[in-house]
């Protein structure tokens, strides 16, 4: 959209409003210069192209706000922006708005891999140039972004002898919400990982949380807190406010010494984003944090392959194996040729193999120092397992846990990257289990955001891709390093080995849908088939740790939770001879669209996606420990075409608690036409194949 339409379109909207401290010019010229006393000022405004989003940012005695509204109704009410620094008075009194300018930008991209080939970047701009009318007379500016699923802003601080190298304590950004939403939410800084169940209780109730945080509104709008391209800065959590209102403020995650970000002009923050939709089944797929990042800076991107992977790991968790030396030392050399074997004769592409390496004896997630990322256990015949791996064809997926010790791991990044990529290895899976580093710097910290994007450069440079255990969280950087393909950061499949609370709910999954993958992909580690985890010993009950889902449910996740490197996490031997293991060797792991079909956070969601570059759709509908049916006009295939689609449903008396097991499979001619009936059982699900008929 032009500039022109832009204030076109801003235009009408303005005479639908009463408000009266909309600046006019603001919206009639692409740059106007709007003059601020200290007291309150008329405001700056700005519109998505479909014009439902809009911003305004206003001072008001002396403060910088912004607010957010959609189809007119507020959404954040006039929240306050600046900042504290170390040695340095805060930046948030006295401040005059200089000037201002908009633009409009209407782009359409392709990803490498991705929940959607395509990506279209519009949205209208606005940078509000902001100055202190006192000395020390800091200068900034803050630029917004209204797209038609939300809004980003971000501060660019320019090169200024009032503001060179500076410290920020306390990043000042408020989200002051319209309503007392309900959000759904995970702690931060207890167990700094996000590897929590989500909680559900509005938003002046919250401590301090993660994001993305999902809320929805009284009037059913759902917005959720974000950012987009995290680098050299520290991660955002949200803190409501003691007084019980409805205010979120940021709350940077600190380095050992309390101080949030060390840097020096010029600068900027990454996106702070507020997704909206208007209803939770129009949250995904989400676009707007990968239109804040920067293009792709990858130009050979062969190497980058979404797969599906088995490997040496869900023994560990259950205990039969383990990652130390010793009697139950699980990366031998034998045991890989057998996983290895398995992958090649089941359409895997590839075998993660981990506690390879030395540094798993003692306690490595104290003694992260001790681990090397180049010397194999004597058991483990490194060069014959690579050499193995590529004469069948599976790439070998190496893994590297650092206990949280990240300066060894730099030190030795360059000398194991290089080692893997002679030997073939293409993938790598990282780890971080501890909360702190030894120093005392937050997880999320800016030393760890640094951190995390040196393993993903350095990776890139020798044609290597991460999946990131207890990772950053996601903020869309997969645009810019397609090679940073997927991490966990939630509560995964794991915690149903050992977790508290008897694993995961079966709810879980469905928040999860409408919260962290919102973020991005996610290596849940799903296809679980030994529900009861006899392979540990004996038969689980319910209220231990094991899966709460059927084993349909199970295969749905694959096409639910999007990750482009997908993992059949159970044993090889659990798949051996089962009919429903066709559907994890058959289902796709990129795409060219997605849909979801229904949904409602924490209850049920059904998916459908197309497999890129064919004309073949997966089904996945999950739902939590209530039985649903659903019936699912497939209006999205080929008009006027017949397709076949294949059917794993819970079969009959399926329940997660006693009954997890049934799967009925089942072929039937479907075409557009159809309307699909979807009976899910309690803690179930279904999953389907769909493909045309030549
Ligand atoms: C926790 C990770 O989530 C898990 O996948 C891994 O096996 C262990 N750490 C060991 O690195
Ligand atoms: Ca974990």
């Amino acid at each position: 959209m032009t500039v022109r339409h832009h204030c076109a379109r801003a235009l009408r909207g303005l005479a639908r409003r009463t408000s009266t401290w909309v600046a006019l010019a603001a919206v009639m010229a692409p740059t106007i210069a709007a003059t601020q006393g200290t007291a309150t000022t008329e405001a700056l405004r700005l519109a998505s192209p479909d014009g439902r989003n809009e911003v305004t940012v206003l001072v008001r005695e002396g403060g910088l706000y912004y607010a957010v509204s959609r189809k007119g109704r507020p959404i954040v009410t006039p929240s306050r922006l600046g900042f504290t620094f170390r040695g340095a008075p805060p930046l948030k009194d006295g401040l005059r708005i200089t000037g201002s300018s908009n633009a409009a930008h209407d782009e359409t991209w392709s990803q490498p891999w991705g929940e959607v080939a395509r990506v279209r970047d519009h949205h209208n701009e606005l940078k509000v140039s902001v100055e202190e009318t006192q000395p020390p007379g800091r200068r900034f500016v803050v630029a917004f972004r209204a797209f038609n699923d939300g809004v980003g802003f971000r501060y660019e601080l320019p090169a200024q002898d009032a503001l060179r190298d500076f410290t920020i304590m306390e990043e000042l950004t408020e989200f002051a919400m319209a309503d007392d939403a309900r959000a759904w939410w995970i702690p931060s800084f207890r167990f700094n990982r996000y590897e929590y169940l989500y909680r559900a209780s509005p938003v002046s109730t919250l401590d301090t949380v993660h994001t993305p945080l999902t809320m929805e509104t009284k009037d059913g709008t759902h917005v959720v807190i974000h950012e987009a391209n995290l680098v050299d800065y520290a991660s955002m959590n949200l803190r409501a406010n003691k007084e019980q209102d409805r205010t979120l403020h940021a709350v940077l995650a600190p380095m050992a010494d309390g101080s949030a970000v060390t840097a020096r002009t010029p600068f900027h923050t990454p996106w702070r984003t507020i997704q909206l939709a208007d209803r939770a089944a129009d949250l995904v797929p989400s676009v707007l944090g990968l239109n804040l990042n920067p293009p792709n800076v990858i130009t050979n991107t062969s190497y980058i392959t979404p797969m599906k992977y088995n490997g040496i790991w869900w023994g560990m968790h259950l205990g039969t194996w383990s990652w130390e030396s010793g009697a139950k030392h699980g990366a031998t050399t034998a045991n890989t040729k057998r996983y290895i074997d398995f992958a090649a004769a089941n359409a895997l592409g590839g075998t993660l193999v981990e506690g390879w390496n030395i540094g798993w004896d003692g306690n490595w997630i104290e003694n992260g120092d001790k681990f090397s990322f180049t010397q194999p256990y004597p058991d483990y015949d490194l060069q014959g397992v690579a050499a193995y791996a590529k004469s069948k064809r599976v790439a070998l997926i190496g893994h590297n846990e650092t206990g949280m010790g990240v300066a060894n791991y730099e030190r030795q990044l360059d000398s194991a990257f290089a080692l893997y990529q002679s030997l073939g290895i293409t993938a790598v899976k990282t780890g971080y289990v501890g909360d702190k580093t030894r120093a005392g710097d937050a997880h999320h910290s800016q030393l760890m955001v640094r951190h995390f994007r040196k393993v993903v450069e350095t990776a890139a440079k020798y044609g290597i891709t991460i999946d990131a255990h207890e990772p950053i969280k996601d903020t869309g950087e997969r645009r810019t390093y397609p090679n940073m393909m997927t991490r966990e950061g939630a509560r995964g499949q794991e915690y149903n080995a050992w977790g508290g609370e008897g694993g995961n709910p079966p709810e879980h999954e469905t928040i999860l849908f409408f919260t962290r993958l919102l973020s991005g992909p996610m290596d849940y580690t799903p296809g679980i088939f030994d529900i009861f985890l006899t392979s540990a010993g004996k038969p689980r009950t319910p209220e231990q740790p094991r899966p709460r889902t059927t084993l349909a449910k199970q295969l749905a996740l694959y096409v639910v939770l999007y990750s482009p490197l997908q993992m059949a996490a159970d044993l090889p031997e659990n798949y051996e001879g089962k009919a429903p293991f066709q559907f994890i060797r058959d289902v796709a792991v990129d795409w060219d669209t997605t849909r979801v079909l229904t949904g409602k956070i924490g209850d049920y969601v059904v998916v459908a996606r197309k497999a890129k570059g064919k004309d073949e759709w997966f089904v996945g509908g999950i739902t939590d420990e209530e039985g649903r049916t659903f019936d699912l006009p497939l209006n999205f295939l080929g008009a006027g075409k017949r397709y076949v689609a294949e059917v794993y449903a819970d079969g009959p008396g399926a329940h997660w608690r006693d009954n997890p097991l049934p799967v009925a499979i089942a072929r039937r001619p479907v075409s557009a036409t159809t309307t699909l009936r979807m009976v899910l059982a309690p803690g179930g699900g279904q999953a389907i194949r769909i493909r045309a008929q030549r």
